[in-house]
């Protein structure tokens, strides 16, 4: 090709890049729109949903982990705490009037029994989550297989 176009090509694509980042409004610096403004980064945003607490929320099927009737925001799970614990586990569970956890979350995986809550069950959240008063977004129409004997 002749070393003419080539340049010109070149350039063109160098310009178009140059264009394209710029015009990409995630890569502009954020500005406040009122600088004078004071915004308060101490509060929380308000809940665009409430949490569903006291009351007893029914298991779409029967292996169903139950769901959360209660926030959770506030209970830290991390590697080394586990602040679910100390209302679910036994013998917490009990002053705490909280439903203990089951025997099944007390054994590893070769169903061997532990003492403590299984590392395999440590992180609840992945299995259990409340539920908010939001709209569904698509309706639902599961039902559960009925027993077959
Ligand atoms: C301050 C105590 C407390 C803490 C901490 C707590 N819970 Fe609870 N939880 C309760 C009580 C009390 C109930 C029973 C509520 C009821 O029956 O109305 C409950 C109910 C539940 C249930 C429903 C059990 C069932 O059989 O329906 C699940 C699941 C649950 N909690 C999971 C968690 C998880 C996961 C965490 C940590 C993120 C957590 N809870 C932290 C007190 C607590
Ligand atoms: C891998 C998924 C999984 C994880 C992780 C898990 N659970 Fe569960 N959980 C279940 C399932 C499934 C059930 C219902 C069947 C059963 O009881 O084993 C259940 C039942 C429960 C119950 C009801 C017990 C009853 O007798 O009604 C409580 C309370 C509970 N889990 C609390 C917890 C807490 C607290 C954690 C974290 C320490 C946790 N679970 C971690 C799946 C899980």
């Amino acid at each position: 090709m002749n070393t003419w176009i080539k340049t010109l090509l070149t350039t063109g694509m160098l310009f178009l890049a140059a264009a394209v980042i710029s015009s990409d409004p995630s890569l502009a610096q954020v500005k406040q729109l009122d600088p004078a403004a004071k915004v308060d980064q101490t509060n929380p945003a308000p809940d665009l949903h409430a949490t569903v607490e006291n009351q007893r929320l029914g298991r779409a099927y029967r292996q169903q982990p139950p769901l959360i009737p209660h926030r959770i925001e506030k209970y830290e799970i991390d590697l080394r705490v586990n602040q679910c614990l100390r209302c679910h586990d036994w013998p917490y569970s009990s002053q705490e009037r909280a439903t203990k956890i089951s025997e099944t979350h007390y054994m590893d995986r070769e169903g061997k029994k532990l003492d403590k809550v299984s590392r395999t069950r440590w992180f609840c959240t992945q299995c259990h989550v409340p539920q908010t008063d939001a709209r569904p977004l698509v309706r639902n129409q599961f039902t559960p297989d009925a027993p077959t004997n």
